[in-house]
C-alpha cells in the first residue's frame, strides 16, 4: 500500500473562497486523495486556514471584532463550507494553532543556528496618529508602476507589481486614513535564501517530470534573481506568532511576529500535529508522515495551489526546510493551476465578483459544482466560468448520460424482472467487446488521475459513462425482451454491474452521487477494480436486491440559468 501526503494551499482567513480559488488548489487536491484512497492506498490529506498578516487584521477590525474571534468564526464557517463541498481532509487546521507557534519558532531557531538569518534594519513607514509602524496593507497610495491610486503597501492590484510601503506615492494608512505619516528605522530579520540559490537550483533541476507550469515559475524566480533575494520574515504587527528562536526570546525582536508567508507553509507541518491531537493519537504519531527518519522516507508528498503560489513553494519554504538541515519531508511533485476567469472578467474576492463558495451550494448541491470545475480545471492556461457552459456541461454530462443511464437501466429493471438483478444467460461478443473497450478506457483514467491530469480524466470518466449508454442504446434490453427475454434479463444484470462500475470510478469527481448510486444497488462493496474487469461486472449476483435511485442529477433550466446570470452579475458585498 503506498501512502499519500496530500496539501492544498491554505486559504486566507479573512471572507469565503470563490470557486477560483477552490478549483486552483482544495477541490483538485480532494480529487486526488479521493482517487488515492479508492485505489486502497494510505492518505494524509492536509488543509488549513491561513490565519495571520493584515488581510486577518484588517478584516478583524472591518468586521468590528477582535482579530482571535474573527479567526475563529471564520475558521468555522470555512470548515463548514469545506465539508458542503465535501472536501475530504483528514484535518482542517488553523495556522494560528500552538502546534504552528512552536513549529515555527523552531525552524526560526534552526535558520538562525545555521547561520541563514541575519538582522536588518531598514526604514518603514510609521504612523504617529495611529501609533504603529505600517506594512504591507496598512498603507494605501499611488503606484508607482502605473498610477492606480489605491495600491497597497505590498502589492499593487491593478498592475501586481510588488511593492514596499515607502514606494507608494502619497500614502495614507489604512486605519485611520492618516497621511501624517514618517519613515523610522526597524530591525527586522532576514532569511539568507541567496546563499541557498545553489541547492535550491540542484533541487528544482532534479524535478524533471514536475509540470512545465510549475518549473517555468520557479526557474523565472532563481534566474531572474528577484525571487531568491533575502527576505524580511518578521513584521511589526501584534497578531501573529511572536518572534522567538525556539522557546527562546530573541534580543531586539521584542513585539514582532514572523511574516505570514514565513508560517504559513510551515502549517502544513503543524496541521499533521494538530490532526494527531485531534485523534487523540500518541503526540508524535504525525511524525510518520512529515521526518524521513520517523518513516516518512516511502511517503510520496504532493502539493496543490494556484500559479501565484508556486515561488513561495518552489523556493521560499523548501529554503527553510533544507536550511534547517533537519530531516523534514520535502514536496515530491507540485501541481499548480492557471486562473478561473468569471464571465467575461476575474474572480475577484476583494470586488465581490464571481460565484463565492456558500452562494454556488445555496443553488445547487456539490457535485454539480465538482464536475464543472474539475472538467474544466485551468491546467494548461486560464479557463472561464460562463453560466451557458455551466448548464451544457450539467444537462449533457451529467443529466443525460451519466443520470439517463442510470435511471434506463433501474427503471427497465423494475419494470421487466422486479427490483433484484435478474439472472439471464451467458455474455456474448458484444459483452466481450464491451468489456474490452472499458479494459482500456479504465487504464487510461487511472494513468490520467496517477499523473494529476484532471481535464483528461474527466474526459476519460465521461466517454467511460458514455460506453454504457451506447451499449445500452445497441443492446436495447426493451427490443430483446420481446424475443429473448433470457438475453434482455443477462444485458440488464450487466447494466446494473455498470452502476457500481460507474459509483467507484466516479466517486472522486461526485462523491454525492456515487454514495446514492451504491445505495440504490444496496451495496457498500466500492473495492476499486483492480482485476479482471469482466470479474468484476460479475459482482452483483443474481437475486440480488436494489432500489430505483432518485433522480441523480436535475436539468438546469433556461430560467434557472438566466435568473443566476442577472443575480451573480454584479459585485457581493
Ligand atoms: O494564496 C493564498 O490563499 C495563501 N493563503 C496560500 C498559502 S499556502 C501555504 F503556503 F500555506
Ligand atoms: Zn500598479
Amino acid at each position: 500500500m503506498a501512502r499519500h501526503l496530500i496539501t492544498s494551499a491554505i486559504p486566507y482567513i479573512n471572507g469565503i473562497k470563490h470557486l477560483g480559488n477552490l478549483v486552483g488548489s482544495q477541490l483538485p487536491a480532494d480529487l486526488y486523495a479521493r482517487y488515492q484512497r479508492g485505489r486502497g492506498n494510505e492518505v494524509m490529506f492536509l488543509c488549513a486556514t491561513d490565519e495571520h498578516g493584515t488581510p486577518a487584521e484588517l478584516a478583524a477590525a472591518k468586521a468590528g471584532k477582535p482579530v482571535a474571534d474573527y479567526c475563529a468564526e471564520m475558521h468555522a464557517v470555512q470548515a463548514e463550507i469545506a465539508r458542503g463541498f465535501r472536501l475530504s481532509f483528514d484535518h482542517f487546521g488553523r495556522s494560528s494553532s500552538p502546534q504552528n507557534h512552536r513549529l515555527t519558532q523552531h525552524f526560526a531557531g534552526r535558520l538562525a543556528d545555521a547561520g541563514l538569518i541575519r538582522v536588518v534594519s531598514e526604514t518603514q513607514v510609521y504612523s504617529p496618529a495611529d501609533g504603529r509602524f505600517l506594512p504591507d496593507r496598512y498603507i494605501e497610495g499611488t503606484c508607482p508602476n502605473c498610477g492606480f491610486e489605491s495600491a497597497r503597501g505590498d502589492q499593487c492590484d491593478n498592475c501586481t507589481k510588488q511593492l514596499d510601503p515607502v514606494d507608494l506615492i502619497n500614502p495614507r494608512s489604512t486605519i485611520s486614513g492618516s497621511t501624517d505619516l514618517e519613515q523610522r528605522e526597524t530591525k527586522h530579520l532576514y532569511l539568507c535564501q541567496s546563499q541557498m540559490r545553489q541547492q535550491l537550483q540542484d533541487w528544482i533541476d532534479s524535478k524533471t517530470h514536475w509540470p512545465i507550469l510549475t518549473t517555468s515559475i520557479a526557474k523565472k524566480w532563481l534566474n531572474d534573481g528577484d525571487g531568491l533575494q533575502d527576505r524580511g520574515i518578521t513584521r511589526d504587527l501584534d497578531w501573529g506568532i511572536p518572534v522567538k528562536k525556539g522557546d527562546q526570546d530573541w534580543p531586539g525582536m521584542e513585539g514582532k511576529v514572523f511574516y505570514v508567508w514565513f508560517d504559513a507553509p510551515i502549517e502544513y507541518i503543524a496541521c499533521g500535529a494538530e490532526w494527531a491531537e485531534t485523534q487523540g493519537l500518541q503526540a508524535d504519531a504525525w511524525e510518520r508522515w512529515w521526518r524521513t527518519d520517523k518513516g516518512a522516507d516511502d511517503v510520496t508528498y504532493t502539493q496543490f495551489m494556484g500559479k501565484d503560489n508556486v515561488p513561495f513553494h518552489t523556493l521560499s519554504f523548501p529554503a527553510t526546510i533544507l536550511g534547517s538541515q533537519e530531516p523534514w519531508k520535502l514536496v515530491d511533485y507540485i501541481k499548480s493551476f492557471n486562473y478561473l476567469n468569471y464571465d467575461g472578467g476575474q474572480f475577484s474576492t476583494s470586488r465581490g465578483r464571481g460565484v463565492f463558495m456558500d452562494q454556488a451550494l445555496e443553488i445547487l448541491p456539490a457535485d454539480y459544482w465538482r464536475w464543472w470545475l474539475l472538467s474544466h480545471a485551468p491546467e494548461s492556461s486560464d479557463a472561464e466560468f460562463t453560466w451557458e457552459n455551466f448548464q451544457t456541461s450539467v444537462n449533457k454530462d451529467l443529466a443525460d448520460v451519466l443520470g439517463n443511464f442510470v435511471s434506463r437501466i433501474t427503471k427497465f429493471c423494475r419494470s421487466k424482472f422486479g427490483e433484484a438483478v435478474p439472472e439471464g444467460g451467458a455474455w456474448g461478443e458484444q459483452e466481450a467487446a464491451l468489456i474490452e473497450t472499458l479494459t482500456t478506457r479504465l487504464r487510461a483514467y487511472q494513468t490520467f488521475m496517477d499523473e494529476m491530469e484532471v481535464r483528461k480524466s474527466a474526459q476519460e470518466l465521461r466517454a467511460i459513462w458514455v460506453l454504457g449508454n451506447e451499449y445500452l442504446q445497441s443492446a436495447a434490453p426493451w427490443v430483446t425482451f420481446k424475443q429473448d427475454p433470457d438475453r434482455a434479463a443477462m444485458q440488464t444484470r450487466l447494466g446494473l454491474n455498470l452502476i457500481r462500475l460507474y459509483a467507484v470510478l466516479s466517486a472522486p469527481f461526485i462523491p454525492d452521487a456515487s454514495a446514492a448510486m451504491l445505495a440504490g444497488l444496496q451495496t457498500d462493496d466500492a473495492d476499486w477494480p483492480e482485476g479482471d474487469l469482466a470479474a468484476w461486472l460479475s459482482a452483483l449476483p443474481a437475486g440480488h436486491a436494489f432500489t430505483v435511485p432518485e433522480v441523480l442529477f436535475t436539468k438546469i433550466t433556461d430560467e434557472q440559468r438566466a435568473d443566476w446570470q442577472t443575480r451573480f452579475a454584479g459585485i457581493r458585498t
